[in-house]
């Protein structure tokens, strides 16, 4: 399995703090069978002014704890790119980090409430612009997305991926809307990937995907499941 949106590196935003707490995340990862995870960091200015160097960085040190502990798990570098009209410059300067650094998908987060300045959809119209096909961040987790079901059938047909979270197909996000809409997108088969969105080691944020991956294909079938876990995560890493 690949874990397309995780939080796996320390110290850098507002997931793990520590080696410590990264080599518990990935501990848990490799015992559910967690084959490759993307360190899919915030890059949301000013809170978390991350850069492909500064991920770069505190990668390394990932790859070194990796080394020493001897765990069968690879992680490459990505990040979770917020857009507003606050920070929208970001992208015309080429300030964000694509999916193993290939230039080819990138991970985009908004707004939980959207301000009357912020325009979305002309985001990833940017991003598009740029030749990157954008994966929306957890679609089902805003509320104005809510309100206004039809944009995801929008940005789908623009070409954007829809990447819905573990917790909130298995019920568990404190946000009970998102855990409605995340079954309505998969009624409706308007999910790409499923990501574990995971912060820390232990439940519910953790770095695990086998129960979502069980619950998806016990309701819609093995091969969805492995086309949201597997094949579309494989595809938006290729170099
Ligand atoms: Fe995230």
């Amino acid at each position: 399995m690949i874990d397309s949106h995780c939080h796996i590196l320390w110290g850098v935003d507002d997931a793990s703090a520590t080696a410590s707490q990264s080599l518990d995340m990935l501990r848990a990862a490799v015992k559910d069978g967690v084959e490759t995870i993307v360190a899919t960091s915030h890059i949301k200015h000013p809170l978390y002014p991350n850069t492909l160097e500064t991920l770069s960085i505190a990668l390394d040190k990932l790859h070194q704890l990796i080394k020493d502990y001897d765990l069968p798990i690879t992680v490459v570098i990505g990040a979770e790119n917020f857009f507003n009209h606050r920070t929208i410059e970001l992208l015309e300067k080429n300030q964000f980090v694509t999916y193993n650094n290939a230039n080819k998908y990138m991970l985009v987060e908004f707004s939980w409430t959207k301000n009357s300045m912020d325009n979305p959809t002309e985001y990833l119209r940017q991003v598009i612009a740029k030749g990157i096909t954008p994966v929306v961040a957890h679609p089902e987790r805003y509320e104005w997305v809510h309100d206004d079901y039809d944009i995801i059938r929008t940005w789908r047909k623009m070409g954007c991926l829809m990447q819905v979270n573990r917790t909130s197909i298995l019920q568990l996000d404190k946000m009970k809307q998102a855990n409605i809409f995340a079954l309505k997108l998969l009624e409706d088969d308007l999910v790409d990937i499923i990501g574990s969105d995971a912060h820390r080691a232990t439940p519910t944020r953790n770095p695990v995907l086998s129960d979502v991956y069980d619950y998806v294909s016990k309701h819609y079938g093995k091969e969805r499941a492995d086309l949201y876990i597997n094949i579309n995560p494989k595809k938006i890493i290729k170099k």
